[in-house]
């Protein structure tokens, strides 16, 4: 009986201090993600404590990973060994606890965030972050939904709006469509009021037309930098052209936003992207996420007023965060991939 009594307190206080989380020690493949058992986080004075109902991945995950470029072993990421041993950027849950600083959010509350600055964690059962990572969800979609929105839809709106300057009426082409931010991106596009025309492969074109693109070109049969159309705004977030052919099919005042795509497309975008920028009328360059609760909450109201629905091609439980990772990397999704936890 005393036993039994023992057991049963030792498996609570596990409970309490411990959690399944998906770490790697190494960098590498997928293969070294190994789900363990690990010490539950403590939130610091300003931070608060999140139970993780969902979490999405996205290609920084894999570049994490596998510390590539090789250039991120330098940028404060480790430069042996990986220094935040659990991915995910992305975050949905519900708040656990909070620090004694903590004045915008109680237990209870139901939000959605952005790690990055944060160390990551999201692939996890709890994670801390600081209120500023963070945003009450929007009330009108799941934790899973939720969970697709801090990087690829903020990534999408910062290139759209802040460095495309997109205006009404503007005709707005989203080179990779169908996939994480570029689904996002035809969302956001239209909810400015833009004419929308959405690059993708034959499979993805009727998604791609059910979320609001105006016109829909298939890579596989034609080429959009050859068609002899323009355009005011182009923002490349998958797929591979080289600088040159966005070029051509900018309007003389046209804008090239580059957020995603092969590496040869990000130096040409951001090495050649200014110097024509300088010379000519068009603009053109890349754009990196920052991560930004006024942008969380831009996306919220976006998502609350029926704007914006996240498209979310498969989930994964938590234990399977390697295959997930695996799926992305193949470069097909249809939308986010979700972690449930
Ligand atoms: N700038 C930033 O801060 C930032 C933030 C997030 C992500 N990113 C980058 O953005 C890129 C895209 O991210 P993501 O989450 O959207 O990736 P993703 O979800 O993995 O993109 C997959 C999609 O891209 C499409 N695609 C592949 N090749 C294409 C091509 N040649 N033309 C048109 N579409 C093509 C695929 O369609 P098919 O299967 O039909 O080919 C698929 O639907 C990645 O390179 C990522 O590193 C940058």
């Amino acid at each position: 009986m005393t036993q039994t009594k023992t057991n049963t307190t030792s498996v609570r206080n596990m409970e309490d201090t411990h959690m399944r989380a998906i770490v790697y020690h190494t960098y590498g493949s997928p293969d070294v993600l190994k789900l363990e058992e690990v010490q539950k986080p403590v939130p610091q004075d300003d931070e608060v404590l999140v139970k993780v109902l969902a979490a999405s991945a996205a290609a920084g995950d894999w570049h994490l990973l596998r510390a590539k470029p090789f250039l991120m072993r330098l940028m404060g990421f480790g430069l042996l060994k990986p220094k935040h041993k659990i991915l995910g950027a992305a975050v949905a849950g519900r708040v656990e606890a909070v620090g004694r600083n903590v004045t915008q959010f109680q237990p209870g509350d139901e939000v959605f965030g952005d790690l990055t600055k944060c160390g990551f964690g999201a692939f996890a059962e709890y994670v801390c972050a600081s209120e500023d990572a963070l945003a009450l969800k929007p009330a009108n979609v799941t934790f899973e939904e939720a969970a697709t929105v801090p990087v690829s839809a903020v990534t999408a709106l910062q290139g759209l709006r802040d460095q495309g300057h997109i205006q009404p009426g503007q005709k707005v082409l989203i080179n990779g469509a169908s996939g994480g931010v570029g689904t996002f991106a035809v969302q956001i596009a239209k909810s400015f009021g833009a004419e929308v025309t959405a690059v993708c492969s034959t499979g993805k074109m009727e998604m791609v037309r059910s979320i609001g693109a105006d016109h829909v070109i298939d890579y596989t049969q034609a080429d959009f930098t050859q068609n002899g159309q323009r355009y005011d705004l182009i923002l490349a977030a998958n797929g591979y052209h080289p600088i040159s052919a966005y070029q051509r099919a900018l309007n003389p005042q046209g804008m090239y936003v580059m957020t995603g795509g092969s590496t040869a497309q990000l130096f040409q975008a951001m090495l050649l992207g200014p110097l024509i920028s300088r010379t000519g009328r068009q603009k053109m360059g890349n754009s990196a996420h920052k991560p930004n609760k006024k942008d969380l909450m831009f996306m919220k109201e976006l998502i609350e007023a029926s704007k914006v629905k996240p498209i979310i091609d498969r989930r994964f439980p938590l234990r399977d965060v390697a295959d997930a990772i695996r799926y992305l990397e193949a470069g097909h999704a249809q939308g986010k991939v979700v972690i449930t936890v």
